[in-house]
């Protein structure tokens, strides 16, 4: 019968048998998905895995650190920071149509990527990096036509995968699990409820939660309001009532406000709250008044430039999730 340490153990013995004495790279995304194939493949082969965080600057308050700090205390994983922070805002400049910058991000990616790959080969003496670890879930492999393979990676998730021309081959644990499966293997290898619980959060990052250019005080602004919602949804115990709640930043949108004794003319924001099982469909989340005020209130009074906050109550379909 099925539990979860028969999964832990049958994918530790096979991802021993596939990786043999070679040694395997992940790049990690803060997500759950990646954090357990991670987890999992450490288990198997302890320091011949390296994992890689990509710091692109388009995360959320705190990320960095919960990867570095919690991640790292749960597992013991060896952990390669890159701070790519700079050169992401450079490939970004200019950039406000929604595929170009998932595109540009997706770029920079895997160069940043690949050049930590480099960095850790040349520093195990020239041993290659045989292996590519990934959170291929099943849902995923459905999706992309059930082939093997970084190439069927459906561009979606392409942050954090890899093109065909790098000649990795990849360990795949999660391929025959739901996410509910994944999360509960996270529980059983000691990783920490925020990371096996935290709620799905996309490759792009804040990024595409920018409507228009993505610049550093832009970031700052999202990152600040992002903060609060996401802060509030928590004391209001509401996390695992919704899916995952976008915070928008309609940047090159301004309406007229008043503040104090002023006349402001500032930038809304957009809060996304969507209840879903698989991301496919999703309905917006009847979110309690009381909650809905705090972070209104808050976000207005707390994060200059922005004076008015607007709610999404669109479905999936017709809306996505995100905005762009
Ligand atoms: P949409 O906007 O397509 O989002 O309704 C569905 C789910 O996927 C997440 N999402 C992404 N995840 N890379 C990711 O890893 C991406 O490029 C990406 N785009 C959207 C989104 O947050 C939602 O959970």
């Amino acid at each position: 019968s099925w539990t979860v340490s028969s999964i832990v153990e049958e994918q530790v013995a096979r991802i021993r048998e596939q990786v043999g004495t070679g040694r395997a790279i992940c790049g990690l995304s803060g997500g759950v998905d990646s954090a357990v194939a991670a987890a999992l493949v450490h288990k198997a082969i302890g320091d011949r895995l390296t994992c890689v965080f990509v710091d692109h600057g388009l995360l959320r308050a705190g990320e960095r650190a919960q990867v570095e700090r919690d991640y790292v205390a749960a597992t013991g994983v060896r952990l390669v920071t890159v701070d790519a922070r700079e050169r992401f805002l450079t490939a970004l400049a200019g950039v406000t149509d929604p595929e170009q910058k998932r595109k540009a991000i997706g770029r920079e990616f895997i160069r940043v990527f690949e050049q930590a790959e480099l960095d850790l080969q040349a520093e195990a003496g020239g041993d290659k990096y045989r292996f590519l670890v990934q959170g291929t879930l099943y849902p995923d492999v459905v999706e992309s036509g059930g082939g093997a393979g970084a190439a069927n990676i459906k561009s979606h998730h392409n942050v954090g995968g890899l093109p065909e021309d790098l000649e990795f081959e990849l360990v795949e644990p999660l391929r025959a699990l739901f996410k509910d499966e994944v999360r509960r293997v996270g529980l059983e290898l000691g990783l920490p409820e925020v990371i096996v619980h935290r709620q799905p959060f996309p490759g792009p990052g804040l990024g595409i939660r920018i409507i228009g250019e993505v610049t550093a005080e832009r970031l700052e602004v999202l990152r600040a309001a992002d903060a609060i919602a996401r802060e509030e949804l928590t004391a209001a115990g509401l996390d695992r009532d919704i899916w995952q709640c976008p915070v928008v930043l309609l940047a090159d949108v301004r309406s007229v406000g008043v503040q104090g004794d002023g006349r402001t003319y500032g930038h809304p924001v957009v809060l996304r709250p969507v209840s879903s099982e698989d991301a496919m469909t999703a309905d917006w989340t009847r979110l309690p008044y009381e909650t809905l005020e705090r972070i209104s209130t808050r976000i207005t009074n707390e994060v200059p430039d922005v004076n008015r906050v607007v709610l999404d109550v669109t479905s999936k379909p017709p809306g996505t999730i995100e905005w762009e």
